[in-house]
């Protein structure tokens, strides 16, 4: 264990788990996985991309545990949280005779986190799983909080179910390998916290992003251990986004969401690049509604700019195909959608029933900008 070593607990009664953030626990990872499954011969979830990088580490550790790694190894990218997908891994569990005391593996960014999280979910009713993340956007958020999700023909993350992981392995060596572009895609995700909540934090993202983005280890470890503890606090606190403090990390996403479908769910956008121009979209709808000042949207755009986060989409059609997509949004009730609104940095909230024809004229006027 290195002297950065953290572990932050994310309390959910008899569901607890920890998450462990330490440099090099890759190499670890069999004795922390051995205790948590009936199995020896323990299946990994992983990508194209991912496999030849990490998986014979893996591996090795688990030997060192005695356990063996049942690859499955699906193509990188969005488009494979699919039904197609869901149903290769699910009958490959299966054959594999995973058993709901046994745990299975997530090995990758959020895509393979989402969609082993919820193969698990639905496996005999519920099996075990563990995440070892890969990305910065996973390792700050979605190996966090147990939402589990494929997309659907009618929109992003549409089916799925919350079933929380028994175990988070997080080593920030890992994003060593990962590009300059999905790292920044994931840095989206560490400022949202920062707007949503944590204006101190906002202060840092704008001191340190250059480091960070630099892979510098000291601002990669700070990023990880604010984020992840604030991810904990609000899963504690509102695990299933019954009340609003859950929906407040959805900051950016219904904006992000419309623009990741009319994108095909491809790497023309990635999902962190959404989030941060549909962070931008609603500071400029909170300040045109009067809520928040013109100054804190100037420096929201400064900072993702300067880093080099999209801030305005490519997408030139009518809003109004991008309000058909947030139709579809889980948000939705009774025929009226929330919105996460603003008040400036650091105070983001829960704007209930928002006018969609007041988004959709702000959304053609935007584009124009
Ligand atoms: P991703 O899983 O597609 O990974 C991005 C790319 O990086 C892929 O090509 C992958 O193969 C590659 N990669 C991963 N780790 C690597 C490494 N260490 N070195 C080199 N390449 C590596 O995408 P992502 O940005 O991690 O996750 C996005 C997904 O997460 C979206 O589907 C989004 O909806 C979901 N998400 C879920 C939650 C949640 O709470 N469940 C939260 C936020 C986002
Ligand atoms: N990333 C949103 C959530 O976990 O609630």
């Amino acid at each position: 264990m290195s002297t950065s070593a953290i572990t932050i607990e994310v309390a959910l009664a008899d569901r607890s788990y920890p998450i462990h953030v330490d440099a090099g626990i890759i190499d670890r990872a069999g004795e922390l996985v051995a205790p948590l499954t009936g199995n020896r011969s323990v299946a990994v979830i992983t990508d194209t991309n991912v496999a030849p990088l990490y998986l014979d580490r893996l591996a090795a550790s688990f030997a060192a545990a005695g356990l063996t790694l049942e690859p499955i190894i699906l193509p990188a990218g969005e488009a494979s949280k699919n039904w197609r997908t869901l149903e290769e891994v699910t009958e490959r569990l299966l054959d594999l005779g995973v058993e709901r005391g046994d745990a299975v593996v997530a090995l990758g960014g959020g895509v393979i986190g989402d969609l082993t999280g919820f193969a698990c979910a639905i496996l005999r009713r519920g099996c075990r799983f563990i995440q070892i993340p890969t990305t910065l956007l996973a390792q700050v958020d979605s190996s966090v909080g147990g939402k589990t999700a494929i997309n659907a023909a009618a929109g992003k993350n549409l089916i799925g179910a919350f079933h929380q992981p028994v175990l988070v392995l997080i080593d920030p060596e890992l994003l060593d390998t990962l590009s300059d572009r999905e790292l920044r895609a994931g840095y989206a995700e560490v400022v949202k916290y920062g707007l949503i909540d944590d204006p101190a934090f906002f202060d840092w993202c704008e001191a340190n992003a250059a480091a960070l983005l630099a892979r510098d280890r000291a601002a990669l470890a700070q990023a990880i251990a604010v984020c992840c503890r604030s991810k904990a606090a609000t899963v504690a606190a509102d695990e299933r986004e019954t009340g609003d403090r859950r929906a407040l990390l959805n900051l950016g996403h219904t904006f992000g969401h419309a623009l990741e479908a009319e994108a095909g769910y491809s790497d023309r956008l990635l999902h962190g690049e959404a989030v941060a121009i549909g962070m931008m979209q609603a500071f400029a709808f909170s300040a045109e509604q009067g809520l928040c000042s013109p100054a804190d949207v100037a420096r929201v755009r400064a900072h993702l700019s300067a880093v080099g986060l999209p801030v305005t989409p490519d997408y030139r059609g009518p809003a109004a195909t991008l309000i058909a997509h947030m139709r579809q949004d889980k948000k939705m009730s009774g025929g009226k959608l929330s919105f996460i609104l603003t008040r400036g940095i650091g105070r983001a909230f829960v704007a209930k029933a928002v006018d969609l024809a007041e988004v959709e004229a702000f959304l053609d006027a935007f584009a124009t900008r």
